[in-house]
């Protein structure tokens, strides 16, 4: 039976993806190295420094381990600026009705980001204390596609991850649900998100009764 639903949370919670992807944009225009949406959209999920690497692939010379540092510091500080000012108003629509749907339905819930500033955030957000459970890049060593932080999410809340439903609007988030042995529920393109087991446009679209009232096989 599904026990627990795991959510991540840039780009399916927060309306933080565009403001990585606007920090990585800053970063990549004063470098002088080419960044364009299909590196973005390769970035979603992949932490810092994995998504650093990324940006880097199209640089006309290579970086030491130091600029490397540096460079993914003034990335953070880009981004930190921008979620200082971030409230309530910046959850996605939906979002605190879809985590309150599955609580309400006597599911546990649970927080799987990969980013360093997710407990930042949530407190921004208001939304800190509707998570059973938080698992933030800081706690787990393996980044998405890894099955470590959704893993890492289950065991928290006590669950299997057979019990488990992942949440995520990242292509290295889908692999990382799967990997795990979990369902996916991808949140955006079906074409970027191609492997989930069912794609809704936006989290508003997140009804638990799709998941509760119907066998596994039939969205799956
Ligand atoms: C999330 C975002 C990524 C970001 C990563 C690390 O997974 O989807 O775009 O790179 O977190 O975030 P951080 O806040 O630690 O730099
Ligand atoms: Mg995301």
């Amino acid at each position: 039976p599904l026990k627990a639903v795991i959510f991540d949370l840039d780009g399916v919670i927060a309306d933080t993806a565009v403001v990585h992807h606007a920090a990585w944009k800053r970063l990549a225009d004063e470098i002088g190295v080419p960044f364009d949406d299909a590196t973005g959209e390769r970035m979603k999920g992949v932490d810092r420094r994995g998504s650093l690497d990324i940006l880097l692939q199209a640089a006309t010379r290579p970086y030491t381990e130091a600029e490397k540092h540096t460079l993914a510091t003034r990335k953070n500080d880009y981004y930190r600026e921008q979620i200082e000012h971030l409230g309530p108003r910046n959850l996605l629509p939906g979002a605190r009705t879809a985590i309150e749907q599955v609580r309400q339905a006597g599911l546990k819930v649970a927080l799987a980001s990969a980013s360093r500033n997710a407990g930042l955030l949530l407190e921004r957000l208001g939304i800190a204390d509707l998570f059973d459970a938080v698992v933030d890049a800081n706690r787990i060593s393996r980044s998405k596609p890894d099955p470590e932080i959704f893993l890492a999410a289950a065991n928290a809340l006590g669950v299997a991850p057979d019990e488990c439903i992942g949440v995520e609007d990242a292509a290295a988030g889908i692999a990382s649900i799967h990997a795990a042995g979990m369902a996916a529920v991808g949140i955006g393109q079906p074409l970027a998100l191609a492997k989930a087991d069912l794609v809704l446009p936006s989290i508003a679209a997140f009804d638990i009764g799709t998941f509760t009232t119907t066998r596994t096989a039939n969205w799956r």
